[in-house]
């Protein structure tokens, strides 16, 4: 693998807005044992994505961004845990938050047991905040991380202490010479563009080289549910049948994984929804007029909302029906 900065944007595009390289924004937010949160105030905006003074911009921050640094906070705080993945539940393993950490961990443990022998190299797409490749780096793989989000790449910078070079873009956009012996997408295949992603790991790769997919996938089913997210099985492969690769294992673990949506579904509801409640009634009682502007302004984004999160859909029951989890290894066929 080549000698990489430390750390470092693939090109401008990945940084958010262009000019940010040239007027670095000062960075506030609530420093929770390390996890600095979101908000960057910038006291000179140069190219404001959203003014809310004249002072004062927000950065905008894609939805699923949040969703996974939302995550990671609940993650860390409560359940003793740096994975952004799905628990792995075999049978006698308790479906409680109490083995959540260990149901991750055995999630881990699965892939690192599908890793070939003679690989040495790994490119972890979608490296969250850098739990599984420091994992990886444990057993002595050399590894180096994608991920878009500047805040998940701070995350993983901090608990990989520069061990792997980080590239901060979408894989899709991702310029190196290097070539690896593995490319691993850990529930990060569902938010790369499949057709340009699968080409250009066939062109990252070593002779011989493997892609390891470990990710949920649409059944082909009629209604996604409050549940959305992932590529078309069907569709998949079809595509991979496209490019070079021979499937070595593809393993179904809905079933195994499918827990974590219940545990998921149960805080929201139990405290997810109250909290939310909460908040409604007070800001209704203090500011009635506000209340029901804003209930007005924006009601189909809330009516969405409550249909995705609160209406206890989002379980292990609608995981199985609609989607399909796979472990997933392919090697490149000799040219
Ligand atoms: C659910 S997390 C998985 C994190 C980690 N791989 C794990 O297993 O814990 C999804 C990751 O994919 C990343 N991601 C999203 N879009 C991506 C893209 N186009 N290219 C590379 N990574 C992407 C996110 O930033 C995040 O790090």
């Amino acid at each position: 693998m080549s000698n990489f900065p430390r750390f470092f944007p693939s090109s401008r595009a990945d940084l958010g807005t262009d000019r940010w390289p040239f007027s670095p924004p000062r960075s506030k937010g609530y420093n929770t044992d390390g996890f600095n949160v979101v908000i960057r105030v910038r006291l000179a905006p140069v190219a404001p994505l959203k003014r809310i003074s004249p002072i004062m911009t927000i950065e905008r921050i894609d939805s699923r961004e949040v969703g996974l640094l939302i995550g990671l906070i609940l993650g860390k705080r409560l359940l003793k845990s740096d994975d952004l993945h799905y628990g792995y539940w075999p049978p006698g393993l308790k479906v409680e938050s109490a083995n959540w950490a260990q149901a991750q961990s055995n999630h881990s443990d699965l892939i690192v047991a599908n890793i070939p022998g003679g690989v040495k190299t790994i490119l972890d797409v979608g490296c969250g905040a850098g739990a599984f490749a420091k994992k990886l780096t444990e057993r002595g793989y050399q590894v180096e991380c994608v991920t878009p989000s500047r805040l998940l790449a701070q995350e993983a910078q901090k608990l990989l202490g520069g061990q792997c070079p980080i590239h901060v873009t979408k894989f899709e956009h991702l310029e190196t010479d290097s070539r690896y012996d593995l490319i691993l997408f850990s529930e990060s295949f569902q938010y790369v563009g499949m057709g340009k992603s699968l080409p250009k790991a066939v062109r990252l790769l070593n002779p011989g080289g493997h892609l390891l997919i470990c990710d949920f996938f649409k059944k082909d089913v009629e209604d996604d549910g409050a549940l959305g997210g992932g590529h078309r099985l069907e569709k998949f492969y079809r595509r991979i049948d496209e490019q070079p690769f021979e499937s070595v294992t593809d393993l179904d673990i809905t079933n195994e994984v499918a827990p974590t949506m219940d545990l998921v579904n149960d805080f929201l509801l139990q405290v997810g929804l109250p909290i939310r409640d909460l908040v409604f009634a007070f800001i209704a009682g203090r500011y009635p007029y506000l209340f029901r502007f804003l209930n007005w302004k924006y009601r189909e984004k809330l009516k969405q909302v409550d249909e995705k999160y609160f209406q206890g859909q989002r379980n292990a029951e609608a995981f199985i029906r609609h989607k399909s989890y796979r472990l997933m290894l392919y090697r490149l066929r000799p040219a």
